[in-house]
């Protein structure tokens, strides 16, 4: 096993105070996350926001010092709520959305910054959530589902070769596969598995992948390059390897990376004898002591504007509403107006998907999966799922039940409990949403005569096991 701290000895002389850094790599990470702004809190009487302190440069994020905690839990079970370390959350925040715009994540999975792209958009948009890896685009699709982000279609390229659309992506995200030394905070171990050939590896993909990505944007858009780890050979050295070799008529600047509120460092101008552009200075380094998260490094590559249109004119007027009629079940507890921002279609043969308007994948991509979980079509009567049901439950008119606050442990565990009120389920069912204070916390079928309500949300809900979870919180 390699002495970790000689590993990151190495980085003491690029920093003002190495010995901040040193102690600050020893210490655990503190919990932190943010609050989805497009499933906002109706009311509610869950004990949460006391545990949680805001954070300086981002008005949805949070640190919070007991993770463990039943507002934080209901929260992030009904899809409000997402963990993320804090220097991570920083790649999207230095694209300037704007609604309709098209995105691509080429490593996508798990999805954390997926989320957050797709959640800056609103229902509109589209973000293409690219990862090599089926395995972690399941954990990602789990997300879609909890967070109901109805914008966003999977596929699974190698980024290196990632299809070139006619349309080309308004911002493109190249968060790459990295050493992660900036996770040893988190995952004490990370250091150790680094050696020289894995090294070079990383470093040929990543290039490989930057490349592809300026490729993927339309003149005027950006490329976000970051990666988690301090090694200048996996990020101020990729960078300028790429603009060395940028092939004829291709220009691209690299933009000063700001983030108001954020303590950073520029980039390097030179690392081990070699002199880079001195734009380089334009990206930023995070470094754990400044802000207390982990190590992160970021730069924005914008190409050139010159054969600019305003992507808006490019934007297809694809709108296709839901009718009453296509949907039929349960659609008597919606009107019209509460399902027009999404089309519907049948991705596969269980479960139809819920799809925002505008997010049309170029007909040239294979897509894995498209929008988010909308009904299982498979049994009598076509069913709701839970994450259909959490995102727009509280606007059911009829067919929802609602229980105590002090029931929802047990709800969540599966367990039966009492509901206090209710209207009429439809048709012969006895299937409701389940609500409590203002939130939409999934499915039931409930027992009028005994006033109780048997619980239907799934044992594995967006990662989390979740009976495992509940006794965590009734033992502390
Ligand atoms: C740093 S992680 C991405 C984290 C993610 N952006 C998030 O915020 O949750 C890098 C990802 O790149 C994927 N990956 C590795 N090589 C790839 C390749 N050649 N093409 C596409 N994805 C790749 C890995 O499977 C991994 O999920």
């Amino acid at each position: 096993m390699k002495d970790e701290r000689s590993i990151i000895a190495r980085y003491g002389d690029l920093v003002s105070n190495p010995q901040e850094f040193f102690d600050a790599c020893s210490r655990p990470l503190p919990t932190t996350g943010w609050i989805n702004p497009c499933k906002p809190r109706v009311s509610g009487d869950f004990p949460s926001d006391a545990s949680r302190e805001k954070m300086s440069w981002n008005q949805d994020g949070f640190k919070t010092e007991s993770p463990l905690n039943e507002g934080i839990l209901a929260d992030f079970l009904t899809g409000r709520l997402v963990f993320q370390e804090e220097s991570a959350m920083t790649s999207v925040h230095l694209m300037d959305l704007q609604p309709g715009q098209k995105i691509l994540d080429l490593c996508a999975a798990p999805g954390n910054k997926t989320a957050q792209l797709s959640t800056r958009l609103g229902e509109s948009g589209m973000v293409i959530a690219n990862d090599i890896s089926k395995a972690r685009l399941g954990v990602l699709h789990g997300t879609i589902d909890r967070l109901g982000l109805a914008n966003v279609a999977t596929t699974a390229y190698d980024a290196r070769y990632f299809p070139i659309p006619e349309e080309l992506f308004d911002f493109v995200l190249a968060d790459v596969p990295c050493s992660c030394e900036g996770t040893s905070r988190k995952h004490p171990g990370v250091l150790s598995r680094n050696n020289a050939d894995e090294r070079k590896r990383l470093v040929r993909n990543q290039i490989d992948i930057l490349e592809r990505a300026l490729l993927c944007v339309r003149p005027g858009g950006s490329v976000i390059y970051s990666t988690c780890t301090y090694a200048p050979e996996e990020n101020e050295q990729v960078v300028h390897r790429v603009l060395e070799r940028l092939p004829k008529g291709f220009s691209c600047d690299l933009l000063p990376v700001v983030i108001p509120g954020l303590i950073t460092s520029p980039g390097l101008t030179s690392w081990n004898g070699e002199v880079f552009d001195s734009s380089m200075s334009n990206c930023a380094r995070i470094w754990p002591h400044q802000n207390d998260t982990g190590g992160f490094f970021l730069a924005v590559l914008r190409r050139s504007p010159a054969a600019f249109e305003a992507a808006s004119s490019l934007l297809p007027s694809f709108h296709e509403p839901i009718s009453t009629s296509e949907w039929p079940w349960k659609l008597h507890a919606f009107e019209q107006n509460d399902l027009l921002p999404w089309r519907r279609t049948q991705f596969s043969n269980k479960y139809d998907r819920l799809v925002g308007a505008q997010c049309v994948p170029p007909a040239t991509l294979a897509v894995q999966s498209i929008g988010m979980t909308g009904l299982n079509l498979k049994s009598d009567h076509p069913k709701f799922s839970t994450a259909l049901a959490t995102k727009i439950g509280h606007l059911a008119r009829s067919a929802w039940a609602e229980i105590k606050s002090e029931s929802t442990l047990d709800y969540w565990n599966r367990q039966t409990v009492p509901y206090i009120s209710s209207l009429a389920p439809v048709e012969n069912t006895k299937t409701v949403i389940v609500r409590c204070g203002g939130l939409s916390l999934g499915l039931g079928s409930i027992s009028p005569l005994a006033r109780s309500l048997e619980s239907r949300f799934p044992k594995v809900w967006g990662g989390l096991q979740i009976a495992e979870r509940i006794h965590q919180i009734r033992s502390t």
